[in-house]
């Protein structure tokens, strides 16, 4: 099972960068004239991913990468920025998407997680690559591993948060990408055969 993930599981920067980009992409469907219960559900999915995402990059990526590194200044503000992340994840959860307060917040949250991952895509991830060369694998193995089970109590949320967050418009171009998808593929199988 184990070496059945390590061969499956993407390398662990390659994961965090697949995660960055996931939040990035689902604060980009938020807007000032986003109906209030997609931004509901906008913000419960960003705050859930951050959460999980955190957490594997504390208990995983950060040893991992300090065990090798010692005097890296971004890897030692790297846990005090998740902690300031996490005081307005909880904010955020007191405040409805009536609030004054609700969207200036979350845009203070995504504006801090812009900083820092940054700094992970520009710094941390180089450093880990260059360092951990052969341990990304069997790293992305046990990151995959860890978020299958914090992610487990709250599939149905996850879910319903992501179709929730999604509007008709975006669904349909989704299900497009996938046809072109397919037809590439198809495409593709063709010219192998010839
Ligand atoms: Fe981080
Ligand atoms: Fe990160």
């Amino acid at each position: 099972m184990t070496t059945m993930l390590n061969k499956l599981s993407p390398s662990i920067t390659r994961m965090i960068r697949m995660d960055h980009t996931h939040v990035l992409a689902t604060f980009h469907r938020f807007t000032a004239d986003t109906p209030a219960d997609r931004k509901q559900a906008i913000v419960n999915t960003v705050c859930l991913a951050l959460e999980i995402h955190a957490q594997l990059e504390e208990e995983i990526f950060y040893p991992a990468l300090r065990s090798v590194a010692t005097d890296e200044a971004v890897l030692a503000k790297s846990k005090p920025e998740h902690d300031e992340m996490r005081r307005l994840i909880g904010e955020l959860r007191s405040l409805q998407p009536g609030d004054a307060a609700f969207d200036s917040t979350f845009q203070q949250l995504m504006r801090d997680v812009m900083h820092h991952v940054a700094d992970e895509e520009t710094v941390l991830l180089p450093a880990a690559e260059r360092l951990l060369k052969d341990r990304l694998g069997e790293l992305g193995a046990q990151m995959t591993k860890r978020r299958l089970q914090l992610a487990a109590p709250h599939t149905g949320e996850i879910a319903s948060n992501t179709a929730r967050a999604m509007p008709a418009s975006t669904m349909v171009m989704a299900a497009g990408g996938l046809l072109a998808g397919g037809l590439l593929l198809k495409k593709a199988l063709e010219l192998r055969r010839h």
